[in-house]
């Protein structure tokens, strides 16, 4: 049953053309079998008894007519009208004819109606090359050789017969072909439709077209997109919102803050951290905001994505970062430029906060292309490797609160590579650092 099930072919579309040809191509063989038992070969009985009948007739009646010119001219009207021609006729000295045939069934009837006419020594071949076939009658006075045209002997009907079914058969399987392609287009578009949505690009040309269920379903699936859109849109409106508001009592207390310092209060240590609780969640909300404004409304068009990587390295290195990039050139993908510069800045700044040396590359395998950023330092527990994920996690926090940072770098970064259908995942690298790679399907 499994091994049917691969033989099967995959595609819908050749799974229906089985399904319309299989019964054509059974009835069709049914009917032809039934038909050369019965038709073909009573036919061809009875035209061989006749091509036998006309052989004797003409055997006879040279055997009484004594007059040259009178048997030359029966000769040639048998030639002319019977299409049997006598081609000579040898002396009973030769050796006695050997009875024999050649295989095939029109070979056979006629050697058995001659034989039935004749009742003498019969040999019948096949002479393909002049559609003809060769009779040999072992007479008592010598052996005869005759040839009639093939034509005689083959019912035309077959052939026509055999032309309108198969040819019926190729016509009515195209015309089948052609409804079906037409029947399924509409569901590989919705197919390729829901692939594009997953990549996280807008699918806009999508009308419910086709068949009622096909339309259903592409209904469903524009009803689906248009809720899961706005479902986002929401949420990245109520974000970029809530940090917008929260941004102006924060900035208040800063100045206040700033004057309380500046008054030389008895409590300068209690500001000075406070002052700090202020900047960091200033900066919390800056980042907030900015990935709120990076996932919103940006299109995402075609991309040179090895170019997209210049750009991240040279930031970096203008902050003084080393690192080194392997990538083909150019590279196409079709991205949210924005979104996704941050979310690699995001991983190579991370690389470069808590590892030194950092590799960027990318790869392409199969449907997708990787981008692998590498560093050399400590690397993440293995426990630690989807933790990291959530919001405002941050391992070091206890080791290094100094080192900045929100801890919403890679929440971000796995949101934006999720939001073009790929992943965000952490492994070892070669020296013990972070390896992630960020897999974007093409
Ligand atoms: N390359 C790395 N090597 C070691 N630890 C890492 C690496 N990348 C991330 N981490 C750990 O994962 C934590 C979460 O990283 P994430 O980028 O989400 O936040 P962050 O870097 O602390 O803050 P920011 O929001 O500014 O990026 C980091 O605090 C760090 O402990
Ligand atoms: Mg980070």
């Amino acid at each position: 049953m499994r091994q049917l099930k691969q033989l099967l072919p995959k595609s819908l579309f050749w799974r229906s053309f089985l399904i319309v040809l299989i019964p054509v191509v059974l009835l069709q063989g049914a009917v032809a079998l039934i038909f050369i038992d019965r038709h073909i070969e009573n036919t061809t009985r009875r035209l061989a008894a006749g091509v036998a009948g006309d052989v004797a007739f003409l055997l006879d009646s040279l055997r009484v007519i004594d007059d040259p010119s009178l048997r030359q001219w029966t000769v040639q009207r048998a030639h002319e009208a019977l299409q049997i021609t006598l081609d000579r006729t040898e002396a009973s000295a030769a050796e006695p004819l050997v009875a024999g045939r050649d295989s095939g069934f029109v070979t056979e009837a006629l050697y058995r109606a001659l034989f039935e006419h004749l009742r003498v020594p019969i040999e019948v071949r096949e002479a393909r090359a002049i559609q003809r076939f060769v009779m040999r009658v072992g007479l008592p006075e010598g052996t005869a050789t005759l040839t009639v045209a093939r034509k005689r002997l083959e019912s035309t009907t077959t052939h026509i017969f055999f032309t309108w079914m198969v040819g019926a058969a190729v016509l009515f399987t195209g015309v089948a072909v052609i409804f079906l392609r037409n029947q399924l287009r509409p569901i590989s578009r919705l197919a390729r439709a829901a692939e594009a949505f997953g990549k996280g690009r807008p699918v806009t040309w999508l009308k419910p077209s086709g068949a009622a269920e096909v339309r259903q379903a592409t209904a469903a699936f524009l009803e689906m997109q248009h809720r899961i859109t706005r479902q986002i849109t929401q949420r990245t409106e109520m974000l970029a919102g809530v940090s917008h508001d929260l941004r102006a009592p924060l900035t208040r207390m800063r100045l206040e803050l700033a004057l309380l310092a500046s008054s030389k209060s008895r409590h300068e240590a209690d500001i000075r951290a406070l002052e700090a609780d202020v900047v960091e969640m200033e900066h919390m909300i800056d980042e907030y905001i900015a990935f709120a404004r990076g996932q919103e409304g940006e299109a995402p068009v075609e991309t040179d994505l090895a170019a997209l990587l210049d750009d991240v390295v040279e930031g970096a290195s203008r902050r003084g970062a080393s690192i080194a990039l392997q990538t083909e050139r150019p590279l196409a993908v079709t991205l949210r430029p924005g979104a996704m510069k941050r979310c690699i800045t995001n991983l190579v700044d991370n690389a470069i906060r808590y590892g030194g040396a950092v590799k960027v590359a990318t790869l392409r395998r199969g449907a997708a292309i990787e981008i692998a950023v590498e560093d050399d330092g400590p690397g993440i527990p293995e426990a630690d490797r989807e933790r990291v994920f959530r919001p405002f996690v941050r391992l070091d926090a206890s080791r290094d609160p100094n080192r900045g940072g929100t801890g919403l770098g890679l929440t971000i970064a796995r949101d934006i590579a999720r939001g073009h259908g790929g992943d965000l995942t952490l492994s070892e690298a070669e020296g013990g650092g972070v390896r992630v790679v960020l897999r974007l399907p093409v």
